[in-house]
């Protein structure tokens, strides 16, 4: 079965699991923006909107996911607070923009999603202009780190819902074109961190 397909069944109940359990992390990831006048940010795994009520005004939003049915719940999501933003259904490993057309990128709950989270980051990168950030929410491993029972469950659970042996620092380490402005535990004792990288200017 495939994730499109899991995130089909799981979409009405997907906001149940998540939204308490995530909300202040969301927040404060998000409060990480600052002011957004007149930017152009990317919400690639946008789901069910969950982030929605707290974009700040004043920038173009765009969402892509690979499930419709989570696309129908952002879209009512964003009615809902009468916000624009453009939803689109895609791929977050081969996303469907030109080079450097986003200030800024948010990766909630994506990277540590997809079957092959390096070419998530490097299509993320991409997309971003020279200078611009990306605010990444999610679970990693550290380097090293053994997690036996993470790494047990990863073969099943992977198809299912999310994987649970990523390791950031050796998605980081495929580009050099990427500085660390923060790396701070979000929840979960650590497990899920917030992360906020910029792209190189030159
Ligand atoms: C754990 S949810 C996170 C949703 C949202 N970002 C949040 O923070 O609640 C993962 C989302 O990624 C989507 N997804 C899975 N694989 C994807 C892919 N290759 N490209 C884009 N979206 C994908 C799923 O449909 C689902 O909506």
């Amino acid at each position: 079965m495939s994730l499109k397909h899991t995130y089909t069944l799981w979409s009405p109940i997907y906001d149940l699991f998540v939204d308490r359990a995530t909300r202040g992390a969301r927040r404060r990831s998000i409060a990480r923006l600052g002011d957004v006048g007149g930017q152009t940010i990317l919400l690639p795994g946008i789901g069910s909107g969950l982030d929605i009520p707290f974009l700040p005004g004043g920038a173009r939003y765009h969402g892509l996911d690979l499930t419709p049915a989570m696309l129908e719940r952002a879209r009512r999501r964003a009615d809902a607070a009468d916000m624009e933003i453009e939803l689109r259904v895609g791929d977050a490993m081969d996303l469907p923009y030109e080079d450097g057309r986003f200030d800024t990128v948010i990766l909630h709950l994506i990277l540590a999603v997809v079957p092959r989270p390096p070419h998530a980051l490097s299509e993320s990168v991409r997309v971003l202009r020279p200078g611009g950030r990306l605010l990444i929410l999610d679970k990693f491993l550290r380097p090293g780190q053994r997690a036996p029972l993470r790494r047990m469950i990863n073969p099943l659970i992977s198809r299912l819902a999310t994987r649970t042996d990523v390791v950031f620092e050796d998605l980081l380490a495929r580009h050099p074109d990427l500085r660390v402005i923060e790396d701070s535990p979000a929840l979960a004792g650590g497990w899920f961190r917030h992360i906020v990288l910029r792209k190189d200017e030159g």
